[in-house]
């Protein structure tokens, strides 16, 4: 079964795969924004949670980062835009997501995709999801 969730501390190890994951063999996709290898991980939890609330965004929009999980393994994540900016309203839309490479094709995107719509109204009520 896959659980879309905010990220935890106890989520460290594979987190960090899932980066790894991804920097090996998808490098042009990117798993987790402004994510610093060295940097401790609480800290960067923290930067998550500070964006959902909308501080320190820098460029970003108001966002909310959930990793999928199943049987405590990240194998995706979505990022769920809270509102659009010029650049997201051509290109990436409300939901950002990505399954770890050696986890596609099992269906995972689509369950992810199902749970984020079910999550997106709570946070912005302006009527319509933009998928780009
Ligand atoms: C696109 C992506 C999210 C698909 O994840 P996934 O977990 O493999 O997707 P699912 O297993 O739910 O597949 C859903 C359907 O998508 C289509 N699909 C998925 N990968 C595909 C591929 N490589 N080629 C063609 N169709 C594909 C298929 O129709 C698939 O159904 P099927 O397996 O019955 O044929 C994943 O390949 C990925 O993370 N890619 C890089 C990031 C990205 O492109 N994100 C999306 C836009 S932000």
């Amino acid at each position: 079964m896959l659980e879309l969730r905010l990220p935890t501390l106890s989520d460290e190890g594979t987190f960090r795969e899932a980066v790894a994951e991804f920097k090996a063999n998808d490098p042009n996709f990117t798993f987790a924004f402004e994510f610093d290898e060295k940097a401790d991980f609480g800290i960067y939890l923290q930067r998550l949670q500070g964006w959902v609330e909308g501080k320190d965004l820098g460029d970003f929009v108001p966002n909310t980062f959930l990793v999928a999980v199943v049987r405590h393994k990240i194998v995706g994540r979505v990022s769920l835009r809270h509102e659009l900016n010029d650049f997201l309203l051509r290109l990436g839309g409300h939901i950002g997501y990505g399954v770890v490479p050696s986890e596609r094709r099992k269906g995972y995107a689509t369950e992810m995709l199902r749970q984020s719509l079910v999550r997106l109204p709570p946070i912005f009520d302006h009527g319509s999801v933009n998928l780009r």
